[in-house]
């Protein structure tokens, strides 16, 4: 072990993120705003753990001033997080803008701006609304792509000017996969031909919605947040690389593709015909595509993915699924985070960073969440009550670190941002796996109290270094 010390570049983002729905509440909500996760929570509350969802969350639309009072104690510099679609619009048909929640909205990002912290906005992290999703079938239907776009249309002529960075999804392949793909979340309906339908509408949208922000000549940038799985296959063998190769398309480059480079990848509609998935695209949404790639990305990395070749035949009466071609392969002695099942590999940056720059013209990016979900952490309080979450300390060194190797090697990562700021609810998991640098006291009014890693954090920003124990394993 020897201790290294590592400058952080000038002007390299060290943020945090959220969602809108994961933190906001309802607490104004109206009548027929609920969105996609707000009908899920209510026709199926039994499956989020300990009853707790999106109803509360953090209370963050009431108490957002604390919190960013609190951000300016952690130091961050940027924080992350979404418009809810649902709430910022009262009409989703004529873009009748919610002036209560608007006006919310305005006052949020004041109080970010006179507090120095630039404010990132997503316009979508699974906020479709409930009554899209129940009348057309979400983004099953090119109409919803067209009322998306009239939806971001409001939301920049309201605030384009004072947010400079904007994201149209955050991980865009995530619900239909959980719902169409693997039928497990709410409705659980097996159907691999809507799962494409909805990653390609959600292509075509960001392409439109580039296009829009372009066009109006808005100032500042528009991206995406993906989430890649960085794959490794479980071996140099061919099968197990092809194994990698075609996960990767069917979860990864199905959205990199057409954000950065404004193509399908040709193997993916290839197999998508071979295995006769229907999904309806013309000539003229594959040039939309085509003309308005992304400025940036934003991509959440988590843990490794790792895959073989598949053992099992295939049953002939099962519909088609990716995972025809792989099996999901666990590393002997790997080192885990327990309470969520993920594997741990920092180098998942840095090997992240590479291909960024290799494959994809090393548009600018940045790690847009990272972090670690820990259950039960009431049990780590010191005397005086503070959490001490040295386990997220050591995971946020390391990720950074990687960041930050791969930053003086050339790569254009321009930032590092924790999932999440505060504890919140996530899908399902709900206040489970605790992430945030801040702790919400459920039992105690959602009390909010820097951990041990709030502190260490605004150490590192006011030092500008990271300080970080090596071993040979890292470097
Ligand atoms: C990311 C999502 O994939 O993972 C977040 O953008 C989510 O919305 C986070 O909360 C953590 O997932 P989980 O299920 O462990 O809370």
């Amino acid at each position: 072990m020897s201790k290294h010390e590592i400058r952080i570049p000038e002007g390299f983002i060290l943020g945090a993120a959220a969602s809108a729905w994961q933190t906001e509440g309802w607490s104004g909500k109206k009548p027929g705003q609920d969105s996609y996760i707000d009908a899920w929570y209510q026709n199926d509350q039994r499956v989020w753990h300990k009853g707790y969802g999106p109803a509360i969350a953090t209370d963050f639309a009431n108490r957002y001033r604390e919190d960013v009072a609190l951000m300016v104690a952690s130091g961050i510099t940027h924080y992350r997080t979404s418009v809810n679609w649902s709430r910022f619009l009262t009409d989703y048909e004529n873009a009748t803008v919610d002036e209560e929640y608007a006006s919310y909205y305005e006052n949020l990002i004041d109080e970010l701006h006179r507090h120095g912290i630039e404010l990132m906005l997503c316009l979508e992290h699974y906020e479709v609304p409930a009554q899209l999703f129940e009348n057309y079938g979400g983004w099953q239907s090119k109409h919803v792509v067209g009322l998306f776009e009239k939806y971001a249309e409001r939301v920049f002529s309201r605030f384009a000017g004072k947010v400079k960075r904007w994201f149209v999804f955050n991980e865009p392949v995530v619900v239909q996969t959980r719902v169409y793909l693997d039928a497990l979340r709410w409705p659980y309906e097996q159907n691999t031909n809507k799962w494409m339908q909805w990653n390609h509408h959600k292509n075509l949208a960001t392409a439109k919605v580039v296009r829009l922000f372009r066009q109006k000549g808005y100032e500042g940038t528009i991206g995406t947040i993906l989430n890649p799985e960085v794959t490794y296959p479980r071996s140099s063998a061919p099968h197990d690389v092809k194994a990698a190769r075609i996960y990767d398309l069917f979860y990864n480059r199905v959205f990199l593709d057409p954000a950065i480079k404004g193509t399908y990848p040709e193997e993916l509609l290839q197999l998508l015909e071979k295995h006769d998935v229907q999904w309806e695209v013309t000539e003229e949404e594959l040039a939309v595509i085509a003309d308005n790639t992304v400025d940036e990305v934003g991509l959440n990395l988590y843990y490794p993915h790792r895959v073989k070749a598949p053992s099992r035949a295939w049953n002939p009466e099962t519909p088609f699924h990716p995972a025809f071609y792989y099996e999901h392969f666990e590393l002997p002695g790997r080192r885990m985070n327990p309470s969520r099942g993920w594997e741990i590999e920092p180098r998942i940056v840095y090997d992240m960073a590479q291909r960024m720059k290799e494959e994809y013209g090393n548009l600018p990016w940045f790690v847009a969440e990272s972090g670690m979900g820990v259950e039960n952490e009431a049990q780590y309080k010191s005397e005086t009550g503070e959490i001490q979450d040295h386990y997220r300390i050591s995971f946020i060194s390391e990720h950074l670190y990687q960041t930050l190797r791969a930053h003086a090697e050339g790569c254009n990562c321009q930032g590092y941002m924790v999932w999440a700021f505060t504890d919140n609810v996530s899908p399902m998991n709900a206040f489970k796996n605790r992430y945030g640098l801040i702790e919400i006291d459920l039992n105690n009014n959602r009390q909010r109290r820097m951990k041990k890693s709030a502190h260490w954090f605004r150490e590192l920003r006011n030092s500008g270094v990271l300080v970080l124990e090596l071993n040979n394993e890292h470097r």
